[in-house]
């Protein structure tokens, strides 16, 4: 009988429970037996490895978080704990595993297909969109339309009080959620670790416009730009007199029930891995390349440079004037 494994890695994002229902589903219309391995890299170390019906799945796919458990595995740089997994799950011939998880997940799934006798192929399970072989990541557009909603209700108070508003989010090393957030929320500024930010500019541009009547001023802030957070702070309380209100987002970005399109995506890449189990195809990331499902080898994923946003970077600031 083939056999078929699927595990969620790293931080859980929007989407990962329709990944796992689309794969479970479809691995088991292709004639596999599918099991579910809980809390991944150490749920796999631990042997905490089950089997999976089609009512496994049942009633999850407008869930966040992720009903497999996830986590973080530092163990599992550890080629001897690599081995061990890869053994559970030889122990119960599951010759194929399916990792849902961004960017480290996949650093130890290339291992464990390579050190083990295991097809692993990877899905995007990530908010951060910091994976540029795939146009968007799962759990990418919820987080980006929670952001939206947290917009809409700070500018509520920002026009109300005329204030200089911050709102940092997610995203890592990757400007996306905060460039997207920015457009489309009607942001003034976006400060995203891809694009240098020019404090003093930034401050000027605020005191310019407040003489042509503009009275609040919303300004994104990435993650990975925290270190200029408090420098923003002091050089717009020297030049425009204002204090700039912060809000971190934080972890809402992570949860809440995942979006149409990211149900979508879910279901194209899901089926696509377990047709990349059956062909054979081993150590490779599925993701979505202009609108085309896509697998891409992890050793090319990781030289993937990272995607040029400087469009989008654009159109936020001339959109913003
Ligand atoms: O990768 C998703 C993410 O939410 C990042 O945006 C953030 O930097 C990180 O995870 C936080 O990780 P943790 O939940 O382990 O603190």
């Amino acid at each position: 009988m083939k056999k078929l494994a699927v595990l969620t890695s790293g931080g859980d994002s929007p989407g990962m429970n329709a990944a796992i229902r689309a794969v479970t589903r479809y691995a088991l219309y292709c004639g596999y037996k599918v099991y579910g391995v809980e809390r991944g890299y150490i749920g796999l170390i631990n042997d905490e490895i089950f089997e999976m019906h089609s009512r496994s799945v049942s009633d999850v796919i407008h869930r966040g978080g992720t009903i497999l458990k996830t986590g973080r595995c530092p163990e599992f740089m550890d080629s001897a704990y690599v081995k061990k997994a890869g053994e559970n799950l030889l122990n119960r011939e599951i010759s194929n595993l399916i990792v849902i998880g961004g960017d480290g997940s996949y650093r130890g799934a290339n291992e464990l297909a390579k050190l083990c006798d295991v097809n692993v192929v990877g899905l995007p399970g990530t908010i951060d969109n910091d994976l540029s072989y795939t146009d968007f990541t799962i759990g990418f557009d919820t987080a980006v339309n929670t952001v939206l909603d947290a917009v809409s209700k700070v500018r509520d108070t920002m026009t109300s009080h005329d204030r200089v508003m911050m709102i940092e989010v997610m995203g890592r090393a990757c400007g996306d959620i905060a460039l997207y957030a920015a457009i489309s929320g009607g942001a003034e500024y976006v400060i995203t670790p891809e694009h240098p930010v020019d404090v003093e500019a930034l401050a000027e541009g605020i005191r310019e416009s407040s003489k042509r009547g503009k009275t609040s001023n919303l300004i994104i802030l990435a993650e990975g730009c925290t270190a200029v957070r408090d420098e923003i702070s002091r050089v717009v309380a020297e030049k425009v007199g204002k204090n700039v209100h912060y809000t971190k987002l934080g972890y809402i970005q992570r949860g809440g029930t995942p979006s149409n399109f990211d149900r979508i995506l879910s279901a194209r890449l899901g089926v696509r891995a377990v047709d990349a189990i059956s062909k054979g195809e081993n150590a490779v990331a599925i993701g979505i390349k202009n609108d085309a499902v896509v697998a891409v080898p992890f050793e090319d994923v990781f030289k993937t440079p990272r995607r040029d946003n400087s469009e989008l970077y654009r159109i936020a600031n001339i959109l913003s004037l």
